[in-house]
């Protein structure tokens, strides 16, 4: 995806993926990841996410990678959240005590920010991917993520002549071919969420499916 696309996005704040509440999903399932309550979780192409306030209210050290400048103070401005920024590298970083936010593109994160975190919860971000770059971001992704680490997976699948992504349909088939070499994949929930979402009825979309996976790193 063009990092422009994202660009646009965000100064023009069509953030319709953006959600107001904490994601269902994450709420649910999250405990059955068993994480120790200082354990670093990382969030990939985390926008301005609410879902990173419950990570770290569940104690966890949260660090998020967004691309877009303006996603990431706004996440600060919006929960009102004093930060300190600093340079790393090619990446501006954001942090308060508990939560560090890297603005740049995640396939040039240092790895060593990521080495030692022993959760993740990849939310729109690997749907955000088209097909053609989508393999790529799961491999920068486990690269970046250490053995035994475990996260949450949400994605969305729906037929995906009908809409032009993103974001993109990503099925339980693709997930298995895909990530199954580098990541044990267990299918927690998948419920149709289309009545939610009126862009996918108002393009005739037939079905919408929202799903939730416990991935664990090899
Ligand atoms: C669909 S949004 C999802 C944001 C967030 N996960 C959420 O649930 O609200 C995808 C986000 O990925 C960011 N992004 C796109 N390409 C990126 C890249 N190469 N590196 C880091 N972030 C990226 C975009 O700016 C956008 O905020």
């Amino acid at each position: 995806m063009d990092p422009h696309f994202w660009h646009d996005k965000w100064h023009q704040q069509q953030i319709g993926f953006h959600q107001q509440q904490i994601n269902p999903f994450l709420a649910h399932y999250w405990p059955q990841l068993a994480l120790p309550a200082a354990s670093r979780v990382f969030v990939p192409l985390c926008g301005k996410s609410l879902d990173m306030c419950f990570l770290a209210e569940q104690g966890h050290q949260v660090i998020g990678c967004e691309l877009n400048d303006l996603a990431v103070q706004q996440f600060f401005s919006d929960n009102q959240l004093a930060m300190t920024r600093t340079s790393a590298d090619e990446h501006q970083h954001y942090h308060t005590e508990q939560i560090s936010l890297y603005q740049g593109d995640i396939f040039s994160l240092d790895p060593r920010i990521t080495a030692d975190v022993a959760g993740f919860y990849d939310r729109a971000a690997l749907i955000a991917w088209p097909e053609e770059m989508r393999l790529a971001y799961v491999r920068q992704l486990a690269s970046l993520l250490p053995p035994g680490c475990v996260g949450l997976l949400i994605t969305l699948d729906y037929p995906q002549e009908a809409l032009n992504g993103p974001p993109f349909a990503v099925s339980p088939t693709w997930i298995e071919a895909h990530c199954s070499e580098d990541f044990e994949i267990q299918l927690l929930d998948c419920q149709d969420v289309l009545a939610d979402n009126p862009r996918f009825i108002n393009k005739g979309v037939a079905w919408l499916n929202e799903a939730a996976y416990l991935l664990r790193r090899k």
